[in-house]
């Protein structure tokens, strides 16, 4: 990928884990048995659905995302690689990433994940804590994370980690240390999540508060600093990589760029004769999959996003990003100005304030900025 092109994406959702977290509201589901050859057949057939649609399209990178995709057979992975591969012209540097559990099962399956094509995989560390890692409801020790990091980073050309902080009752002090520990282990990316409670999840049903919000802002500075002095860039609010070592999907749906979803719940954009539409898999995996046995693809909605809609959306996932948003390209793409987009007076206050900067050719968040990015979004845009 050149420049700040930004790609074409696929995703696929396997939405079934061992254990449900207690913080998680993705669209995950209990593993019961899983008939694999029927969830395989599903998903060939809505790629080949979407392929139909955009045929000739290069595609960049391809994310298996969940729930727990490391719980899918080698085979499977395998097939659908090669799928993609089949359907589409992929880069000569295509992106294949994973999302692995850290659990002594899925360390056993990596090579043969790494024999069906995935190059890049991302391990759910969350915590290098075990107290904390029991709090979280986690299936594995500190210990099962660093020995799948290590196993990792000897079968991967590219292995990113995810950690939670933030959590209630850490403190500044622990969570440094966790941190430099968790540096220790680092390939060229790592993600770092302040814990958020949502609806619906049995954190949310306990009446659980994160760290308040004073330390949860010296957490996520401390995290900035300690990150850039180790050569780890904060390229967008909760993502710090080597350069060069960006996970490229993740920028494809930063950047504004096209993606496919597919899956149960898979979220997707897409652009068709110059219109761009949102799709939206059916979440319930039952029903995702019956009717996707009968009609080849499980869509829930298409939705024609209007100009206004697509400028905000370039807006509010651009400044997650430091290298924020081309105003060239918004309008290029959109038709709409970046004046026409916001408000002018919060642009200049946000801007005093030292929360964005603006320059000839972009609008971009300062580290401040993107802390408090919600509430910078709710009062620049109109
Ligand atoms: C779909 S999950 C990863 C999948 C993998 N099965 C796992 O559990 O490690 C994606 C990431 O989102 C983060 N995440 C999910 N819910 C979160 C929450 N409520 N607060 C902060 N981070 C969260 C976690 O770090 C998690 O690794």
């Amino acid at each position: 990928m050149s420049g700040t092109h930004p790609g074409f994406g696929v995703y696929v959702h396997w939405p079934f884990c061992q254990t449900i977290c207690p913080y998680c509201d993705f669209n995950v589901h209990k593993q019961s048995p899983v008939d694999e050859a029927v969830w395989r057949q599903a998903l060939r057939s809505e790629l080949a659905h979407y392929a139909a649609e955009t045929a000739g399209r290069t595609v960049s990178s391809l994310y298996f995302g969940g729930g727990t995709p490391s719980l899918m057979a080698p085979a499977t992975v395998a097939t659908l690689i090669d799928d993609v591969a089949a359907l589409w012209p992929t880069a000569p540097d295509i992106e294949i990433t994973l999302e692995t559990n850290p659990t002594s099962s899925e360390r056993e399956q990596l090579g043969d994940l790494r024999a069906a094509g995935i190059n890049r995989v991302s391990v759910g560390v969350q915590s290098l804590d075990d107290e904390a890692l029991k709090f979280l409801g986690r299936d594995h020790s500190a210990s099962d994370a660093l020995q799948s990091l290590e196993r990792a980073q000897a079968i991967f050309p590219r292995t990113t980690f995810d950690l939670i902080y933030a959590r209630p009752g850490q403190t500044l002090e622990a969570w440094q240390r966790e941190l430099e520990m968790a540096l220790g282990y680092a390939g060229g990316h790592i993600s770092l999540y302040q814990l958020t409670i949502e609806q619906g999840t049995p954190f949310f049903r306990e009446g659980l508060k994160p760290a308040d919000e004073d330390s949860a802002a010296d957490m996520f500075e401390a995290t900035q600093d300690t990150l850039a002095a180790a050569g780890y860039a904060a390229y967008e609010v909760s993502n710090h990589a080597r350069p060069g070592d960006e996970s490229r999907h993740n920028l494809t749906c930063w950047r504004g760029g096209d993606y496919l979803g597919i899956g149960p719940g898979a979220h997707g954009r897409l652009t068709l004769d110059g219109k761009f539409f949102g799709t939206h898999q059916i979440h319930n995996p039952t029903r995702w999959l019956d009717l996707t046995g009968s009609n080849g693809h499980g869509t829930a909605k298409r939705r024609l996003l209007s100009t206004e809609d697509r400028a905000r959306e370039l807006l509010m996932m651009g400044l997650r990003l430091a290298e924020g948003v081309d105003k060239a390209r918004l309008l290029a793409i959109t038709g709409l100005s970046l004046e026409q987009m916001i408000n002018p007076e919060a642009r200049d206050r946000l801007i005093n304030g030292e929360m964005l900067i603006e320059d000839e050719t972009r609008l971009y968040a300062t580290a401040d900025g993107r802390q408090r990015l919600n509430a910078v979004l709710g009062s620049l845009l109109n």
